[in-house]
């Protein structure tokens, strides 16, 4: 290899970055030869672009889908500004969100180890999402990584920071990337997190650390110094020398000693920690708190792109900070659901202050029965947007999509459109617009339109009917602009599903003294998927805060009511698919 290196003496700028030179030996050539692969800081890793960079647009391409709002969980303060909570890839929720919103991101995305990752919630949505994350090794992670710190980027506020959470396998690739994407200059620190237990290897010292690479966005980041308790020896020398120490510096022994990068008084959860909820990868609260009290403001917008269970959220909304969390996973949003509405209610448990409402919101596939509860125009923005059409507001139609008018069938997926319908629209946008062709787009159509259609063609019209059908849209039409990606990123092919909720049939076999056994074995998936994921609120007042079962195969209950008399006991299940529903049974225990 030939290639050449020159150490240039002035600073590098990269589109906003200033990337510091920092070798002292300014006029030596190096050739490639010289070096080990890293090649060293401050030459090559910074002036660069990300891997991917330049094909993040091919590779990654913007689908505009709509994201639908799912539900609203009331804490009892509904004038506050509610929180979010996102079902889908991360990659496309940030592509929703504005720019510049957000004050803090931590992130704690799956770890790249070269071999199968091992899933941690087993739902379809996830299993699907790894083969574009392993697939083509460490490059391949890294460009799928590095697409989405962009957006990150993009997201926060000049003031914001983030935490990307890594482990060996990657955070040293990670860290030449994030030089590359945040600035070197805006390194702030790399975090070793160290914990005991777990193997050991027979041939290396036992990895007990992971690494938290910590970046801000400007050199203006909000940061809250952080303090821990100094040693006892040095309290005692600093004591006796009247509050001074050795180096004749004052030592403030009640704020404590400024913490160093690396920490050691967060052990990793136990089997046994109360906090813990039973997943794999889920990260000790006390962790994020300390990341969260650094690096933001009570009011402040923190974000957690791999939220899993939920932790970021839940601190976050402990120290009065406002959120927003993602994950592909249903069954993370639903553990992140179940523990968030376990630990904060109206009369705010954890916080002096007031718990704002969350929104569950969807993005990619989508609730089909949630959509007949959409108004008629909240309904018809979804569908022209699912379409790929431009909204237009107009009594004839719909929506434009390649300068041919489209209208949108009602709503309720029991309605149909008739031939009646289809002719009164060919008539409206001939007579008022001059248009000869449209499309309509519904659920369902009755027998008369294809006579509807065959009249239209012989007066000259074209009326192309679409079928908008749950869980796979069939009529390519309809998904075309994302059917126009999936050959050269065939994952864009699990976009834009539908899904409908499982029926749930709960069998209730009295045991005697107050025990009941609740079988749920004859419930129906819709979606033609596994259940995965039951949670039962044995003792409903009102809020669901259920115990939560993540098992493939448990659709049986056994509990004993603490006293007779009536009770409310409500069952969530939830598919491989993401289909969920909810029951709710009477118990009069005896
Ligand atoms: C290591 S876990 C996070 C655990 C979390 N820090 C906690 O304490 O529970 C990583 C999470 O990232 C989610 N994930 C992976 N790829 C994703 C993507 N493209 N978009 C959103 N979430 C994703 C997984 O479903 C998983 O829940």
């Amino acid at each position: 290899m030939t290639e050449e290196y020159i150490n240039e003496e002035s600073n590098h700028t990269n589109g906003n970055m200033v990337i510091d030179n920092v070798s002292s030996d300014s006029n030596k050539k190096y050739s490639f030869e010289d070096f080990n692969i890293p090649k060293p800081i401050g030459m090559v890793p910074a002036d660069v672009p990300p891997l991917g960079y330049k094909e993040f647009k091919s590779m990654f391409p913007r689908i505009d889908l709509p994201v639908q709002k799912i539900q609203r969980i009331s804490f009892g303060f509904k004038d506050l500004q509610p929180n979010s909570l996102y079902w889908g890839d991360n990659l496309h929720v940030m592509r929703n969100l504005p720019n510049e919103s957000i004050d803090l991101i931590y992130i704690d995305p799956p770890f790249f180890s070269g071999r199968e990752y091992n899933t941690v919630w087993g739902d379809n949505n996830e299993v699907r999402s790894f083969t574009d994350i392993w697939e083509g090794g460490i490059d391949n992670y890294l460009k799928w990584m590095n697409v989405r710190l962009f957006e990150m980027r993009r997201l926060l506020k000049n003031t914001g920071s983030i935490y990307v959470h890594c482990d060996w396998h990657a955070s040293h690739y990670i860290k030449v990337e994030m030089d590359k994407i945040f600035g070197y200059n805006n390194f702030r620190n790399e975090i070793a997190w160290c914990y005991s237990g777990g193997g050991v290897p027979k041939d290396a010292f036992a990895r007990k650390h992971d690494a938290i690479l910590v970046y801000s966005k400007t050199k203006i980041n909000v940061f809250h110094p952080q303090y821990k308790e100094y040693s006892e020896k040095s309290q005692r020398l600093v004591k006796s020398r009247g509050g001074v120490s050795i180096d004749g510096r004052v030592r403030d022994l009640a704020r404590g000693k400024h913490m160093e990068d690396w920490w050691t008084d967060i052990q990793s959860l136990q089997t046994m920690d109360t906090e813990r909820i039973g997943y794999p990868t889920q990260k000790p609260e006390a962790l994020l708190e300390r990341i969260i009290k650094a690096s933001s403001n009570e009011g402040d917008v923190v974000a957690d792109f791999f939220c899993g269970g939920g932790t970021t959220p839940v601190v976050a909304q402990r120290l009065n900070r406002r959120w927003i969390a993602c994950d592909q996973s249903r069954v993370a949003i639903e553990v992140t659901k179940a523990r968030l509405t376990g630990s904060f209610n109206g009369s705010t448990q954890h916080t002096i202050t007031a718990v704002p409402d969350i929104e569950l919101y969807y993005w990619g596939t989508y609730d089909a029965g949630k959509l007949s509860d959409l108004s008629s125009s909240e309904f018809k923005d979804f569908v022209i947007k699912a379409f790929g059409a431009t909204r237009v507001m107009n009594e004839f139609y719909d929506g434009l999509k390649n300068n041919i008018p489209v209208l949108v069938g009602p709503s309720s997926l029991k309605k149909f459109v008739t031939g009646d319908d289809v002719i009164e629209f060919a008539e409206n946008i001939k007579s008022k617009s001059a248009y000869n062709r449209g499309i309509i787009t519904a659920w369902q159509y009755d027998q008369s339109v294809r006579e509807a259609q065959d009249f239209l063609r012989s007066e000259g019209s074209e009326i192309q009917l679409i079928n908008m059908d749950l869980i796979k849209i069939t009529d390519e039409k309809f998904r075309e602009h994302v059917s126009q990606h999936e050959k050269s990123h065939p994952s864009y092919k699990r976009y834009l599903r539908f899904i409908l909720p499982p029926i749930i049939n709960v069998k209730v076999v009295p045991l005697g003294n107050l025990k009941y056994k609740f079988d749920l074995s004859d419930s129906i998936s819709q979606n033609n998927a596994q259940f995965i994921n039951l949670q039962i609120d044995f003792e409903y007042k009102g809020k669901f805060r259920p115990s939560v079962i993540l098992n493939k195969i448990v659709k049986c209950a056994e509990y004993t009511f603490p006293y007779a008399g009536k009770h409310t006991v409500v069952f969530s299940m939830q598919d491989a698919e993401g289909g969920i529903s909810e029951h709710i049974v009477e118990v009069d225990a005896i």
